[in-house]
């Protein structure tokens, strides 16, 4: 088995564009219920425009590495409009489920949240987690986020209606 110590986070960049494709395409189809974005719309996108978001100036994405296997992602994005601009939003959270309780998340979100605080004027993260995600949940408030809201049948998947609850942390 690969050390733990093998393990590292860094920003994904435009050359890492395929990887990070088949990444998501994977948790897109391996946990619908997570995520708001389905699998049939990610796959229409050109690798242009996804290389062009891991691109961003202020936004980000994370990749968790095992050696050199992407493994894990996070996502990051701040508004724009000036009275919006004090706000960004945690987004597309997974780890490849061999790879899950050994800390990969963790790491992942940690590191988003140094980064996001060294952003100038930025107060709050704010992130969505459908009620079926309580992993995440747990791990979102084991790092200080707070629910402020819930949306019933805020996401339909398949025939079926799903809950969503948004958490916050002020920075
Ligand atoms: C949520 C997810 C990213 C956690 O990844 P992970 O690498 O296994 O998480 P970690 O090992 O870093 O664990 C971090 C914390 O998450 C929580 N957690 C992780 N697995 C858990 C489980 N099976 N049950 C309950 N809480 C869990 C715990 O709070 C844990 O902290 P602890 O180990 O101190 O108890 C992973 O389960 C996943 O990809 N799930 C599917 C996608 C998803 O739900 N994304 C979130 C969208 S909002």
């Amino acid at each position: 088995m690969t050390s733990p110590t093998a393990m590292h986070i860094r920003q994904l960049n435009g050359t890492d564009v395929e990887i990070y494709r088949v990444l998501r395409l994977t948790c897109l189809r391996e946990s619908p219920h997570a995520f708001t974005t389905s699998a049939e719309e990610f796959s229409q996108r050109t690798l242009d425009s996804i290389a062009q978001q891991l691109r961003g100036h202020e936004n980000f994405t994370l990749g968790a590495f095992e050696e050199d296997r992407l493994v894990g992602m996070v996502g990051f994005y701040r508004e724009n409009a000036l009275k919006l601009r004090h706000k960004g939003y945690i987004v597309s959270m997974y780890v490849l489920s061999e790879y899950r309780s050994r800390g990969f998340a963790r790491a992942l979100l940690i590191e988003a949240i140094a980064r996001a605080k060294r952003l100038p004027d930025l107060k709050q993260l704010l992130l969505g987690v459908v009620v079926t995600q309580t992993a995440a949940k747990r791990l979102y408030e084991s790092l200080g986020f707070e629910v402020y809201g819930r949306e019933s049948d805020a996401v339909k998947i398949g025939g079926e209606y799903f809950d969503e609850e948004f958490m916050l942390l002020k920075l």
